[in-house]
Order: C-alpha cells, then structure tokens, then sequence
C-alpha cells in the first residue's frame, strides 16, 4: 500500500501504520510494561480493526512514536491505547505531540467525537491530572505461575473460600442474557461501572448497544451472581503472548462491584474456565483489575501458595477523561 504522510509538526512527520511496520514498532517497543506489552501480539488485529486507526511518528526517516485510538460509544469517544516513544527520543514532549496529531487527525475522520479517554497504570502526579477529569481509580493484583501451578491453586483457593456453595451461585451469562444486563439502564450504579464504563483489559466502554459487537470480538468469557439483575459482573480476556521472561502468557480478569465473596469465587470460576479450555502453558501471568475496596481481601485471600504468586506489588489503573 502507498504511504502518505498526514502531515508534520514539530520535526516529525505522520503516517498511518501498516502490517509491515511492525519490525519497525517491536523495535521501539522494548521492555515497555516490563515485558507485559499487549502490542507484539495485537499489533496486527490492530491493522484490522474497525475504528481504529494507528498513528506513527518518524523523524528523518526513522520511527520514533506510535499512538493508537479506537472510536467507541457510538462514535462519541475516542479510547487512546499504545502510545510509546523510541528511548532516545523520550523526555522531549515527543508524547505530547504525537497525541496531539492523532486527536486532531482522528476528530477530522470522526466529527463526532466529543471526548477521550484512556487508562493508565501510572500516576503521573496532581500537576498533570488536572488536565483530565479523573474518573476512576481501580485496583490492580499481579499473580504469575508456571502453568501447572494452577490446578493447585484453584484447590488452595476452595479451601480457603469462607462459603464454599456461594461458587455455584456465580453463573454464566450467553449472548442474549449478557445483551439485556449490559443494556440495562440500572447495571453502572448496581455494579458500580468505574466512571459508567465497563473497563475491559484497559479499554473503557459505555454499556450501550454500539460497543456490544466490541466486546463480542474480544471473547471474553462472564461470571456474575444472577443472570437478569446482577450485583457482580465478571469476566476474563483470553490469554495472550507478552514479552516477559523470553516468552510467558497473560490473561487478565476484570471484576465490577464489591461483593468480597462474589469477587473470591469469580476469581476462583473464571481461572477453572481458563484451565478448562486447556490454554495455559508455561509461564503464566494474571492482573485482577477491580473496585478499590476489594484489594485487601482479594490479595490476603491468594496469599500462601507455593506455587502462583503476587509477582510485584499490587498498583493501580486509572482511567482518566478530557474534551477533545
Ligand atoms: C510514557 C512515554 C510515552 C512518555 O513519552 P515522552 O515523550 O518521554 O513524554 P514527555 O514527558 O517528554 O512528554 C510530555 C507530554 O506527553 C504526555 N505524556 C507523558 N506520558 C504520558 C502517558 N503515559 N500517557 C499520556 N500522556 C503522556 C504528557 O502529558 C505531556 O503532554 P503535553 O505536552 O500535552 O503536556 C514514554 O516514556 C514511553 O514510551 N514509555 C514506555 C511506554 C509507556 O509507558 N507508555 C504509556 C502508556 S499509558
């Protein structure tokens, strides 16, 4: 395909990236999230995906950023995911500037765009929050193992569980089910939707019938605690290739409301549905994003396996907001 530049600022110049960039972008993208990058095995579903358009900044030739952006809630909201800046060229506004571009480049393929949102698993201080309208807070436990841990550690964890029948309280819920809770105009304050969105593996999504065909590509696999007026959704993104450690796994689970018990059990339900699909092998890493409230117990209750482990100290996301 022809390459066109979009356009220029500040020494740098513009392009939207293609599947053979990728070399380019792996090479830019070294020990970022400490081997936990999503982006070596999404890059080329990126290439494909509706709505989404991948900005690359080059300067003399050479590639220096990348910022990606997602339209999403019907066309209102752009959801910003990927950005990273070569290491030589950070420290410089490199990031301020390729975002810049891609706001306004994408707000011009999109008018109707009115805000933009995105999360960030650092916090970069009052000073620099204050540009953005902060919506949310979640927190973040970190466990990894060998994949033949696992099976034990489901064991470990039913042992722990204080009720034991409140496992098979949590259900599965199937496309029709999912539709209507998901739609229902009651679920972000009796789940307590972060800032009225489902956040799914970092990305927020309005529940509203627009994201629904969103979050069908991505095949996650629910648990909540009824399947017509839930207190407790849950789900996990399949597992995935990261960097970490010469090669590992990753799979995350994402939890809204603040049941402790519903929260131990979807634990314990979502990684039996994972290891029951047979997916996992050698190492293996899983971040439970959830309501802040339910760090403490989530953490104390996955203490004291041998086997998987909280691998850093438990973090937070935040999940930030800005006009466009
Ligand atoms: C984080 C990273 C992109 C910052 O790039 P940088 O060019 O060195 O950043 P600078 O501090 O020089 O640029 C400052 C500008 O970038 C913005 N910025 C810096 N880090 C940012 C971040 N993590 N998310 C959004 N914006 C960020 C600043 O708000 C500032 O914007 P302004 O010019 O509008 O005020 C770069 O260090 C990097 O690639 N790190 C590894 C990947 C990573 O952690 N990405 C973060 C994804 S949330």
């Amino acid at each position: 395909m022809e390459r066109k530049c979009l356009g220029k600022s500040e020494g740098l110049t513009f392009w939207l990236a293609q599947p053979d960039d990728y070399e380019d972008v792996m090479s830019i993208s070294e020990d970022i999230y400490g081997g936990n990058d999503y982006l070596p095995h999404r890059y080329h579903e990126w290439m494909e995906e509706p709505e989404r358009t991948v900005i690359l900044a080059r300067r003399e030739g050479k590639l220096v950023a990348l910022e990606s952006g997602l339209v999403v809630d019907e066309g209102a909201t752009l959801v910003l995911e990927g950005l990273r800046v070569c290491s030589s060229e950070r420290g410089r506004g490199v990031a301020g500037v390729i975002q810049r571009f891609a706001d306004s480049y994408i707000q011009q393929q999109h008018p109707t765009i009115k805000m933009k949102r995105m999360t960030r698993g650092d916090d970069p201080g009052p000073e620099k929050l204050a540009k953005f309208i902060l919506l949310a807070r979640r927190a973040v436990l970190p466990l990894c193992g060998e994949a033949e841990s696992f099976d034990g550690f489901i064991s470990f964890l039913k042992n722990k569980l204080q009720s034991p029948g409140v496992l098979s309280g949590l259900v599965p819920l199937d496309e029709t089910q999912l539709k209507r809770v998901l739609l229902d105009h009651k679920l972000p304050s009796r789940v307590q939707l972060p800032g009225g969105a489902i956040i799914q593996d970092w990305q927020p999504l309005r529940p509203m019938e627009g994201n629904l065909a969103i979050l069908r590509r991505r095949g996650l696999t629910w648990l909540a605690d009824s399947q017509e007026a839930p207190v407790f959704l849950s789900f996990y993104s399949p597992p995935y290739p990261i960097p970490y450690n010469g090669g590992s796994l990753r799979f995350n689970i994402d939890m809204f409301g603040t049941d402790p018990v519903f929260a131990q059990c979807a634990l314990v339900g979502l990684i039996e549905a994972v290891l029951a699909k047979g997916e996992l092998k050698g190492s293996v890493k899983v971040f439970v994003y959830m309501d802040q409230s339910l760090r403490e117990t989530l953490q104390a209750f996955c203490e004291g396996h041998q086997g998987v482990m909280r691998c850093r100290e438990p973090w937070k996301q935040l999940f930030l907001e800005r006009e466009i």
